[in-house]
């Protein structure tokens, strides 16, 4: 899962996450660098022209760019941005429902449950891997997140208080980024767009089996339905939050469009993640905790109230309920598989030893 938010500027100025220069990738690609101290030449110029045509021709035609072409520095740092971040949240994501793996209250949902947390994991990893491709590695990228400098999906900061939490964060969070990531499929970066075919198959196995939970204790006690009630009425905002700032305070997202990283506006995608959840609710028995969602016939589609952003902005800022806990965990985390990584480098040192001695 992830979120919107994930394109959310830096807190520094850029390098952010350690971004690689300019066009370092593309340069053996496209012929020679031009050395940053060296004036560039008209010859220069007019090959950057003919790239830059290029790319733009390349949008233009709806197709892909692949990570040796030619491509615009804010392009490169923008798909960065939002990769990096993307990652980020699916990792970082494991952990509020992680946090239910050994209280599930069944084998089955404890099976599904690990299931839908490893998914998450290999989620992040297909992204850094597609991420990689721009010329950051996985250690910087790793050490922006540590530091405190990337940032990763705001819902993910909110505690899992009940099991309930773990079907709601299925149904909704899981549905929002559904939403949010089926755009990203035709996203013009060929890896990124590779990556989310699986991983959006995936996310739609996470968004069954939390409706599926939920309807199962939907037909339970009344204190059962009761706690359900209570995860939705604690969730609703700030999943309607993921899917970014509204159009009109979102600077990133007009770039995002031209690029073909961003297909559809957040307001938009606000909109179609509320019209698909109403009738869902009516299935389930729940009620959203919003007296101002209505039916509107004029425009065909509901109205909603509006959301409290101070309470978004708190909690990108650090200042949520286990921001500090979710990024302590990650670090020790990190820490705890250094030995993995160490043995891994060894072996791997090993076995080119062993193959140089072979061909000598
Ligand atoms: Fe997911
Ligand atoms: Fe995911």
């Amino acid at each position: 899962m992830y979120t919107q938010a994930l394109d959310l500027p830096e807190p520094v100025s850029a390098p952010a996450n350690g971004i690689a220069g300019n066009n370092v990738s593309a340069s053996g690609a496209q012929g020679a660098a031009v050395h940053p101290l060296q004036a560039p030449s008209a010859a220069h110029a007019a090959q950057h022209a003919a790239q830059s045509a290029r790319f733009e021709a390349t949008l233009d035609a709806d197709g892909k760019i692949e990570p040796r072409d030619f491509m615009p520095d804010a392009y490169r740092k923008t798909l960065l941005r939002q990769m990096s971040q993307h990652a980020h949240s699916e990792i970082v994501g494991m952990q509020p429902e992680g946090n239910w793996i050994s209280r599930a209250p069944s084998l089955k949902r404890k099976a599904i449950l690990l299931a839908k947390v490893q998914d998450e994991g290999g989620h992040g990893l297909y992204l850094y891997s597609a991420a990689e491709t721009l010329g950051t590695s996985r250690d910087q990228m790793l050490d922006a997140l540590h530091s405190g400098k990337a940032k990763y999906s705001s819902i993910f900061n909110y505690p899992t208080l009940t099991w309930a939490d773990v079907g709601v964060i299925g149904w909704l969070v899981d549905g929002a980024a559904i939403m949010n990531q089926v755009p990203i499929c035709r996203c013009s970066y060929g890896p990124y767009a590779r990556a989310m075919i699986r991983i959006c198959k995936e996310e739609s196995f996470h968004q069954r089996q939390g409706f599926e939970s939920l309807m199962v204790q939907m037909q339970g006690t009344a204190a059962q339905r009761a706690m359900v009630q209570d995860a939705v009425n604690r969730w609703w905002w700030p999943v309607l939050a993921m899917f970014g700032p509204p159009d009109a305070d979102s600077p990133n997202s007009a770039q995002g469009k031209r690029f073909g990283i961003k297909r559809i506006s957040n307001d938009d995608l606000r909109q179609k993640f509320v019209d698909a959840t109403v009738p869902q609710t009516k299935v389930l028995g729940v009620s959203l905790p919003d007296p101002a969602l209505q039916w509107n016939a004029a425009r065909q589609c509901h109205d909603y109230g509006a959301i409290d952003w101070s309470d978004f902005w708190n909690v990108v800022n650090g200042n949520g309920p286990c921001n500090h806990e979710r990024l302590a965990t990650r670090r020790k985390a990190h820490a705890d598989g250094q030995w993995v990584r160490d043995a891994a480098l060894a072996y791997a040192a090993k076995q080119e030893q062993r193959s140089m001695k072979e061909a000598a």
